[in-house]
């Protein structure tokens, strides 16, 4: 069982099954209007290189909700690899906080803070990987569904950070997984590799037109063209993604059931249109709601003291 939370590649099935399940049960807990003070006195360092909301909020929330209480730490004030090395920004916040959750754009600079901190380490996103908020998703889906094996997730888009997470997700608790992106935009085959070794029987489907990866899907999910620190590629990126636009086209292809989830933010009329954003069979608020239960759920288990729960 791994001291921190980094990529889902290095957790098992079963470890991120009974991490679902403690997300249910606080979201419960928390519903009846009872919180337990899992995390009394504890702190969380938050240290974001990059812009967020759902992350930033849902792990302060949820600090608050357990007890402890949350640090946020911007760009300017710590310079990680700046104004101070990852190794000691590590070592100086082991001795005053009880666990770090960082937003850092190379995914090594995680690697490396959990390498030398003696607190966990959660992965708030990095360039490559997004596993908070693919845990999430999972309970979203398990919530719709009522169960996530067996269904099928379509990706429609980069295969970025969010699709690397998914896709590990996805073999974790039992779902297929097709991916349709532009030539040039693929998820790594790495990832694939590894969505393989975690479940031999997950189906993985790559699609490259988006009309024919639809069909068949019970989860339609999209995700930015431009991610952060991409900015000067946008205009290049917008043009080539333009025929994986999540719109009502689209949808009308995907089955009746099919719903529509989207990490946000959304560039509206980007990747996603308004229609199909604000349609009865978007998820996306309920999704983002649940970033608080699944991250409770994650500082319970690597913060919390073993056997409480
Ligand atoms: N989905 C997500 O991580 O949102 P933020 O970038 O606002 O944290
Ligand atoms: N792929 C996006 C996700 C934002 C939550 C990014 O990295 O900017």
């Amino acid at each position: 069982m791994p001291r921190d939370f980094l990529d889902l590649a290095e957790w098992t099935s079963v470890d991120l099954q009974r991490l679902l399940r403690l997300a249910v049960e606080l979201k419960s807990e928390w519903r009846d209007g009872g919180n337990r003070q899992l995390l009394a006195g504890l702190t969380l360092g938050m240290i974001f290189q990059k812009a967020s909301l759902r992350t930033r909020v849902s792990f302060e929330v949820g600090m608050n909700h357990l007890g402890g209480h949350a640090i946020m730490l911007g760009e300017e004030e710590v310079g990680l690899g700046k104004r101070e090395s990852v190794a000691d920004v590590a070592r100086v916040l082991s001795g005053m906080v009880q666990g770090i959750m960082a937003r850092v754009y190379d995914h090594q600079d995680v690697v490396d803070l959990a390498a030398w901190a003696s607190v966990p380490v959660i992965n708030g996103l990095s360039d490559d990987r997004h596993p908070c908020q693919a845990l999430s998703d999972m309970l979203t889906i398990s919530e719709h569904f009522g169960r996530t094996e067996g269904l099928r997730l379509c990706y429609l888009g980069d295969g970025n950070n969010i699709a690397a997470s998914l896709a590990l997700a996805c073999a974790h608790f039992g779902l297929d997984f097709t991916i349709s992106s532009p030539e040039g935009y693929a998820l790594d085959e790495e990832v694939l590799a590894d969505a393989e070794k975690i479940n031999p029987r997950t189906d993985i489907c790559l699609q490259s037109d988006p009309d024919h990866a639809v069909a068949g899907a019970d989860i339609l999910y999209t995700d930015t063209w431009v991610s952060m620190g991409q900015e000067e590629e946008a205009a290049e990126r917008r043009q080539v993604f333009r025929p994986w636009q999540l719109n009502a086209a689209l949808l009308a292809r995907a089955p009746s059931q099919a719903v529509v989830m989207h990490d946000l933010p959304a560039y509206r009329g980007k990747e996603i249109t308004d229609e199909v954003a604000d349609s009865e069979r978007s998820l996306i608020f309920p999704q983002a709601a649940n970033r608080l239960h699944a991250q409770k759920a994650i500082l319970v288990d690597l913060m919390g003291t073993r056997g409480v729960v």
